[in-house]
């Protein structure tokens, strides 16, 4: 098996950074061609500051992936291909599950796993969410991320949609996405 590192890292409210070190094995699979899976997962502590509850889930993290079979761990970095024969097992239903908080370091971990798999990509694209208020998407979103999970709380805490209330759609489309609900 030959072996590659790969860093991801998420912001939360623009001072906390967290990054994680991604261990991956390449392997060849039923298939013939080789497939990747996860084999380790590491806090890169030299890069991460703040938010010390993420570092605890981290762990559990880790134990939740070392738990997995091979296949589980294909078929975490690869959602979208077949892994062969194996269907998808209990554990991988579980540590999914085990993503599907709203708490901060959930959704910090939700990004790190879909930017792991190149599928991070808000569903909001331009720099600024809120034309009447010049509320910037990047300032919705850490509001997302702190904790404002409704259109209504994001309003109080960044006074985006509190106008003509248009860009409340999108605001939802946010929420949705960084709930896991996309
Ligand atoms: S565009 Fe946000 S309130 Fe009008």
């Amino acid at each position: 098996m030959t072996v590659a590192n790969k860093k991801v890292e998420a912001e939360l409210l623009g001072r906390d950074q967290v990054a994680v070190e991604f261990v991956l094995g390449f392997d060849v699979q039923n298939s013939g061609a080789p497939q990747a899976m996860i084999v380790d997962v590491k806090l890169d502590s030299a890069s991460t500051s703040g938010c010390s509850l993420f570092e605890d889930r981290l762990l559990e993290f880790c134990r939740q992936i070392r738990a997995l079979s091979d296949a589980d761990r294909v078929q975490l970095l690869n959602p979208d291909k077949s892994v062969g024969t194996h269907p998808p097992s209990v554990a991988l239903e579980s540590f999914y599950r085990g993503l599907d908080g709203k708490d901060h370091v959930s959704i910090l971990l939700r990004e790190l796993v879909l930017k792991l798999q190149n599928r991070f990509q808000l569903p909001y694209q331009e720099a600024e969410l809120c034309h009447c208020r010049a509320v910037p998407t990047a300032v919705v979103d850490r509001a997302i991320v702190g904790g404002c999970h409704s259109t209504l709380s994001v309003a109080r805490t960044t006074s985006a949609g509190t106008s003509c209330g248009t860009c409340k759609l999108d605001t939802e489309l946010l929420i949705a996405y960084r709930l896991g609900a996309l």
